[in-house]
């Protein structure tokens, strides 16, 4: 061999381990460098606990998404978080890697709802109970509520009707309870309902309320008020239980349920889970409600749309003496989409909370055990690459169905609502029969918007209604 041939295998074979070396370097130090989101963490400790909740947070979120693009880090009441603003991301979280990120409440709240309901858990026991409260809620189940629910808000909406200001929100929140009653108890006796009716308010005012076990402070009491309706439960059970009836509704499938060794569910589980179902079903539903109010209010030819479909129905209905059907509830495609626009412009749930069980890797940043992550609905509903004019109530934009994954106001995944098509239902009879035969006008010239923790129009909505004279 030549000297200079040899020189340049000699050369060209170190240069070929070199490049090796360094390719194989850098595919380590990649893996090992993933690094944690862009971010601030803010003051220690109380972290930026104190800029989400001294203005609207969807400005807090909005400003940072602006800054740091769809992954960013920040400290929220005590823990580090990662917040996702983008659809895939929340994919990642909620549906495929759901396994990753299990959901997390402070246990303040989880005591006062009850640790054994559904939400709180992952897993065997999670898929267990929810096929129940699914099965309980599912079209085939809900359409014969149809009736009831019609009865419920026809009782309120006269009673709204008059000279006096009612706080929308408040009188929205009395519908959903009851609704919510009819789908877990069917009909219940008036005395059982009170009961309950009373305690769960007691326990809705503690929800909010700073944790203390001191005697006489709202959480206290909230929490003496959740043992009560634990009690008035298991008196229902028993009642049930000697009537040996065999109802279809959620505590009939509670009830009933036997896993494959034969083990029924205990009393505790039973009643955490149905004032778990209360808590989730109550405040979301009104909320959404009053914010439909609103929006139509807003915009008179809104109402007239609405009206045009709802009065052919209503007209019809009354003709042959009927009631409003299920089938019927299904055809009503205007209402159906100003219902999605609203929850898409109010976003009730802006976000949720998980918490990463092992270090997770998404598109090459490091999530580390232990720290919690945000998928941010609202910004996602918001956002301009995903609808145009986000801010514009334009319910036409959902004659064509949204890109997956951008429309998420009953979020996604193995945690998704299960009271979904309930909530939409609930909707479209109070619209029915608000927009058939009543007028209302919201009182007092407030704007803006107020969190508990769910948005609400300013001080609830105060409107006054009254009953169409024309018919
Ligand atoms: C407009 C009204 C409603 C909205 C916007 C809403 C929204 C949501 C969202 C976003 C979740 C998922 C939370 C997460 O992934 O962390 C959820 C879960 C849940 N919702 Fe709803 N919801 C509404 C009404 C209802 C109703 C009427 C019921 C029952 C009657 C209900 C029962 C539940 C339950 C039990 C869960 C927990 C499911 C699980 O963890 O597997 N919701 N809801
Ligand atoms: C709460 O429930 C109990 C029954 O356990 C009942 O006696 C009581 O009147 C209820 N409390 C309120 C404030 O309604
Ligand atoms: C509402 O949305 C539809 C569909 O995206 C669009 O064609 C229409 O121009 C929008 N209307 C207004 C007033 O923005």
């Amino acid at each position: 061999m030549e000297k200079g041939g040899f020189l340049v295998y000699v050369i060209s074979f170190l240069l070929i381990l070199l490049i090796y070396i360094l390719l194989k370097r850098n595919e380590r130090e990649s893996k090992r460098k993933a690094k944690l989101p862009p971010g601030s963490m803010g003051w220690p400790y109380i972290g930026e606990t104190l800029q989400l909740y001294s203005q609207d947070p969807s400005v807090f979120f909005t400003t940072k998404q602006r800054r740091y693009g769809d992954i960013f880090k920040t400290y929220l009441l005590g823990c580090p978080c990662v917040m996702l603003a983008s659809p895939e991301a929340s994919r990642f979280v909620l549906m495929t890697q759901a396994h990753l990120f299990k959901p997390t409440y402070p246990k303040s709240k989880e005591n006062l709802i009850g640790p054994s309901a559904l939400f709180f858990h992952q897993g065997e026991y999670h898929s267990r109970l929810r096929k129940l409260v699914q099965g309980s809620m599912s079209p085939d189940a809900i359409r014969n509520l149809v009736t009831g629910i019609e009865a419920i808000a026809v009782s309120a909406l006269d009673s709204w009707a008059g000279e006096h200001v009612i706080n929308t929100f408040n009188e929205m929140k009395k519908f959903s309870f009851e609704v919510g009653i009819l789908t877990i108890f069917g009909h219940l006796e008036a005395c059982h309902k009170e009961e309950l009716k009373r305690n769960y308010s007691i326990v809705d005012r503690g929800y909010n309320s700073f944790p203390s076990n001191l005697p006489g402070t709202p959480y206290k009491k909230a929490l003496l008020a959740r043992k009560r309706l634990s009690k008035i439960v298991g008196e229902i059970i028993c009642e049930r239980k000697e009537k040996r009836s065999l109802e279809k509704d959620l505590l009939g499938c509670l009830l009933n349920f036997k896993d494959e060794k034969g083990e029924i569910l205990n009393e505790d589980q039973i009643a955490d889970n149905i004032i778990g179902v209360l808590f989730a079903a109550q405040d979301t539903t009104a909320s959404a409600m009053t914010w439909i109010l609103k929006y139509l209010y807003d915009n008179p030819k809104l109402v007239e749309t609405a009206k045009a479909e709802q009065k052919a129905i209503y007209m019809s209905n009354k003709e042959s003496d009927s009631q409003l059907t299920w089938s019927q509830t299904r055809k009503m495609p205007v209402t159906r989409k100003m219902i999605l626009e609203t929850l898409r412009m109010a976003s009730i749930i802006s976000f949720t909370f998980r918490e990463a069980v092992a270090d997770v890797e998404y598109k090459g940043y490091l999530i580390p055990k232990g720290w919690k992550v945000m998928p941010l609905f609202r910004n996602i509903h918001h956002s301009p690459e995903f609808f145009t004019d986000p801010q514009k109530f334009n319910s036409s934009r959902f004659e064509n169905a949204p890109k997956p994954n951008t429309f998420m106001p009953f979020g996604t995944g193995v945690h998704a609502c299960p009271g979904n098509e309930l909530a939409k239902l609930e909707m479209l009879v109070m619209i029915h029969h608000l927009v058939s035969k009543f007028r209302w006008e919201v009182v007092g010239s407030q704007r803006g918007i107020q969190y508990g923790p769910f948005p609400v129009p300013m001080h609830g909505l105060p409107a006054r209604f009254s009953k169409e004279s024309t018919i």
